[in-house]
């Protein structure tokens, strides 16, 4: 089975999850749109969806899902998103997409987060997929001193602005033994705004495919 239809399953899977009246999360990313696809036929049994960027509201608009603002909903029941990487522990690296800190934000929101995944995403050790970090323009060199401290070889991911309006250092070479703490170090640093490591608020469920990970 190709990557795509592994992308497919997984999105599907998730709608197990989804309940009536419900206001769901939605993450970012080709295996979110397959989900966006399976969620638009039930769209009239859900109130809406919070989304974590500008390129899903388009998606979930276009279904006919209302998205309503994560100020009004208060705690969400169900978060979906996908993932960069993920170890057994279920700590992800997540921000390919660059929507890594509105996807933190609902991911911290959520009462239940299901990660969606093709096998190839899941790895035993994080790090090689390189790490996004999302930054305040202004900060950029100085982030980037920082993280090669750290161990790390940023590259700054040229030409992307985020939906905050902000930009993204890849970090390469990293090899992330405590994401937790890593996770914590980097938060540190003046002019991080996120890092793309979800490990404090990890995925609670992975659905790796049709099946759940153990
Ligand atoms: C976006 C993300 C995505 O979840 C991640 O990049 C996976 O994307 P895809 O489902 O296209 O492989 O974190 O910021």
């Amino acid at each position: 089975m190709n990557q795509d239809e592994q992308k497919r399953l997984a999105g599907r899977a998730a709608m197990r999850y989804v309940e009536d009246g419900m206001v769901v999360g939605v993450g970012t990313g080709s295996t979110v749109a397959h989900f966006i696809d399976a969620l638009a036929e039930r769209r009239h049994d859900i109130e809406g969806a919070v989304s974590s960027s500008d390129h899903s509201t388009r998606l979930l608009k276009q279904h006919g899902i209302p998205v309503l603002d994560l100020n009004a909903t208060g705690e969400l029941h169900l978060y979906v998103d996908g993932a960069d990487e993920c170890d057994d522990a279920k700590c992800l690296i997540k921000g390919g997409g660059a929507a890594l800190t509105r996807e933190k934000i609902i991911a911290a929101a959520s009462r239940r987060f299901v990660c969606i995944i093709d096998p190839g995403k899941r790895v035993r050790v994080l790090g090689r997929f390189p790490l996004p970090v999302e930054v305040i323009p202004m900060a950029r060199s100085y982030v980037a001193r920082e993280l090669v401290k750290h161990g790390g070889q940023p590259v700054w991911r040229d030409g992307v602005v985020t939906d905050n309006g902000n930009w993204i250092l890849d970090v390469h070479n990293l090899h992330i033994a405590d994401p937790e703490g890593l996770e914590r170090e980097l938060n540190q640093i003046a002019g991080v705004v996120t890092v793309g490591l979800f490990a404090q608020r990890r995925a609670d469920i992975v659905l790796v495919g049709a099946e759940p990970m153990p």
